[in-house]
């Protein structure tokens, strides 16, 4: 069986201000992009990885995929540009993958520290069931639904719910037949909001997504303050 990932960088980043695109500020003096690609070379199973990042970007993700050594590993890595959405982008990236993939994982840049044991462990599960796996942890705070002018309506029932995050792995037909099914849902009159993740493109096309445990490193950076509790991981795990 063959691997292969689909590295998201190709966002904006404007909630974070930074002046550039999220997967290319620093953390530790290195950029998002090149922590994530350091893990995913690292990985025991080699495969291709496909990074995604913005057209202006490409060299640049190819410079430093080349610095990683990536000519010295089993992995072949392409770079493609991304789209004006997430789930774009990745419809962009399964497209360049190769014809012996069989397992994709699709994971953001924007969550820089997520772990070589979270991949191994999505990948394992992929395996083990042919269901789709997304990595989940539960929520802490509690949550209130409100309408457009703040008002609660009511409290969810937070035991059943789940804050998820990536990597996401998925027998490759099953990703790419959902991804093709929600592109032709797209122009419909009253179609849905965009997904967020390639859980909720799978699910929509009825297919069964399961969960295993999260990692607090898969912490996805959005906000500022986010950048504070990547580095205080950071220093924790090198400590
Ligand atoms: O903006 P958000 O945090 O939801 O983005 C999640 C991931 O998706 C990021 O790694 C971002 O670079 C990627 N993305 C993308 N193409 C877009 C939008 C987001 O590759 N058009």
């Amino acid at each position: 069986p063959s691997l292969g990932v689909v590295l998201v960088a190709a966002g904006n980043g404007e909630r974070l201000g930074a002046g550039v695109p999220k997967a290319f500020v620093e953390l530790d003096g290195r950029s998002l992009l090149e922590h994530g690609i350091r893990t995913i070379l690292a990985l025991e199973h080699p495969g291709q990885l496909v990074v995604v990042v913005p057209r202006a970007r490409a060299a640049e993700a190819l410079a430093v995929s080349h610095g990683l050594g990536a000519g010295q590993t089993r992995w072949r890595v392409s770079v493609v540009s991304g789209g004006r959405e997430r789930h774009e982008s990745v419809r962009f990236g399964l497209g360049a993958l190769h014809d012996s993939v069989d397992t994709v994982l699709v994971h953001d840049a924007a969550r820089p520290l997520a772990p070589a044991e979270l991949f191994e462990r999505v990948i394992a599960e992929v395996h083990r069931t042919g269901d789709s796996v997304i990595p989940a942890l539960p929520v802490s705070d509690t949550l209130k639904q409100v309408d457009d002018a703040g008002v609660v309506h009511e409290t969810v029932d937070r035991s059943s719910l789940v804050a998820v995050q990536t990597p996401q792995g998925f027998p490759r037909e099953t990703l790419v037949a959902a991804h093709e099914t929600a592109q032709l849902q797209e122009d419909e009159p009253g179609a849905q909001a965009p997904p967020t993740d390639d859980g909720e493109v799978v699910q929509r096309a009825g297919g069964t997504v399961r969960t295993v445990s999260g990692e607090m490193r898969a912490h996805k950076l959005t906000a500022p303050h986010d950048l504070l509790l990547l580095e205080a991981l950071l220093a924790a795990e090198a400590a």
